[in-house]
């Protein structure tokens, strides 16, 4: 039986350099808190616990990331990444490993972590490093002759000969959590930056005999963290990059993988394909071979498949049927569920609505809180007028109707089946099915009438 793996996240550091208010952790990678990728990546690796030591910020950290699988420990001042440690060890239990990560290392994959948790289960001390081409700031990994890990050194304590070493901690550890806590116990601060360093535990560790075993990222932006917006920016490409990558191998065809973005989770069947700058957010799930034209911005959206959404159209909380046409420049708002063969075209906001098979909404109208049967046809320039100063109301358009242009439908109202609305009535009462209604002024000629001609300035 293996031991259980509990993961502790250090998250306190104030990160001087994102010159923000927010504290660094909180600040969003593909739309979500860097905390947030590494609690995602804990409980992926099936940790029984994961523990968040918070400070900076105070209980904004918490409050954020509100969630009842984890554990929030306060490291009130920080002295240190050993110290931070010693904060969490009273949550910890004595028959586990423990995964040490960093909230402001965000893209770390769970294969990466594995073999280090492997390690700590099979009594090691498991260390995640990285050859560096530039290695300052970074502690060292000291080797002996045989090149068995010896201790890391923290570059500001290190002599020129040990600042020469590529091999650098990423901090990323796992061991037995019974050693850890034995171990932090012996930690003290007298070096150059007077703190506690978790580092110096490798040392402990080859003293009492254990074998430090390192394993390495597949990539070295894995275990990059974020100081600064610069950084945050350059992972933020990476991860889009990565991505786009998956997308491209599922078989989507992206008209430029460099010019996508997905906060989210984008699911798509076959032969999708998608232009270039959309913006994918929340949940959206494009089914096979739907089509995105460019600059599009679908947040929170199911799109059933054939549908072609056509640049700059924005869809927010929205449940697309099939073979549907929307755009372009059509925004469709939360509520919203288009059934078969519905065409939403140029300039047309459609909120909280159902409309069904077949229906077309074409040009320059607005649709709230509206209930639409099959086959409509609602001309240019149609508005529901679905708020009185006060209150919400429905309109209801029934199977085949026919509304012409420039009309206002005042809610409460019903538009029977079959119906017609003449151009530029403005219904406030239900129009009978399968009549003509209208509502407007007798058009008059006024013979002979002269056109007021300018007058000629005396002088
Ligand atoms: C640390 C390592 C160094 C490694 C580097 C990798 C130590 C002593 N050094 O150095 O060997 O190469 O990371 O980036 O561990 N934190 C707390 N509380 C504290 C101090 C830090 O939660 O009291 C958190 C920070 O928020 C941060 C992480 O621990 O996420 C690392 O702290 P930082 O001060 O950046 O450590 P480095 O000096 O970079
Ligand atoms: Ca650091």
């Amino acid at each position: 039986m293996h031991s259980k793996l509990e993961i502790l996240i250090l998250a306190a550091g104030k990160g001087t350099r994102m010159r923000s208010d927010l504290p660094k952790v909180l600040h969003k990678l593909a739309g979500k808190p860097l905390l947030g990728h590494v609690v995602d990546t804990a409980h992926a690796l099936g940790a029984a616990q994961t523990c968040v030591v918070y400070g900076f910020g105070g209980e904004a950290v918490p409050q954020a990331m509100a969630d009842d699988k984890l554990t929030f420990v306060l490291q009130a001042e920080q002295h240190g990444t050993g110290h931070a440690v010693k904060q969490a060890l009273p949550q910890l239990s004595d028959d586990s490993v423990t995964l040490v990560l960093y909230g402001d290392v965000p893209l770390t994959h769970t294969r990466t972590l594995r073999p280090l948790v492997t390690a700590a289960q099979a009594g090691k001390l498991g260390l995640l490093t990285v050859k560096l081409a530039q290695p300052d700031g970074y502690g060292r990994i000291v080797r002996d002759a045989d090149g068995r890990v010896r201790r890391i050194v923290e570059h500001k304590d290190a002599t020129p000969a040990e600042r020469a070493i590529h091999e650098v901690n990423t901090g990323i550890l796992a061991v037995e959590t019974r050693h850890l806590r034995r171990w932090i116990d012996e930690l003290k601060n007298d070096n150059a930056q007077g703190e506690y360093y978790l580092t110096d535990i490798i040392a402990l560790a080859v003293r009492d005999g254990l074998t430090v075993e390192t394993d390495h990222p597949a990539f070295e932006w894995e275990v990059l963290g974020v100081n600064s917006k610069a950084q945050l920016a350059e992972l933020e490409r990476i991860h889009q990059g990565e991505i786009a990558r998956a997308l491209l191998d599922a078989g989507v065809t992206l008209m430029d993988p460099a010019r996508l973005d997905v906060r989210g989770t984008l699911t798509c069947g076959r032969d999708v394909v998608i232009d270039v700058n959309c913006v994918f957010e929340g949940l959206v799930e494009l089914g096979d071979s739907v089509q995105v034209g460019a600059n599009c911005v679908l947040r929170n959206v199911k799109v059933a498949a054939g549908t072609r959404i056509d640049a700059f159209t924005l869809v927010d909380d929205a449940v697309i049927g099939e073979a549907n046409r929307l755009g372009p420049f059509s925004r469709i708002r939360p509520g919203t569920s288009l059934a078969r063969d519905v065409h939403v075209g140029n300039f047309v906001e459609i909120k909280n609505s159902q409309i069904d098979d077949g229906s077309k909404i074409n040009h320059l109208s607005y649709v709230g809180d509206t209930t639409m049967g099959k086959r409509v046809n609602i001309g240019a320039g149609t508005i529901t007028c679905n708020y009185d100063g006060a209150n919400k109301h429905r309109t209801v358009i029934e199977d085949d109707v026919f509304v012409g242009s420039d009309t206002q439908l005042v809610a409460p109202v019903t538009v029977g089946q079959g119906a017609t609305l003449g151009a530029g009535t403005t219904l406030t009462r239900d129009a009978p099915a399968g009549e003509l209604t209208l509502s407007r002024a007798k058009q008059l000629t006024v013979n002979g009438w002269k056109r007021p001609v300018k007058q000629k300035k005396e002088g």
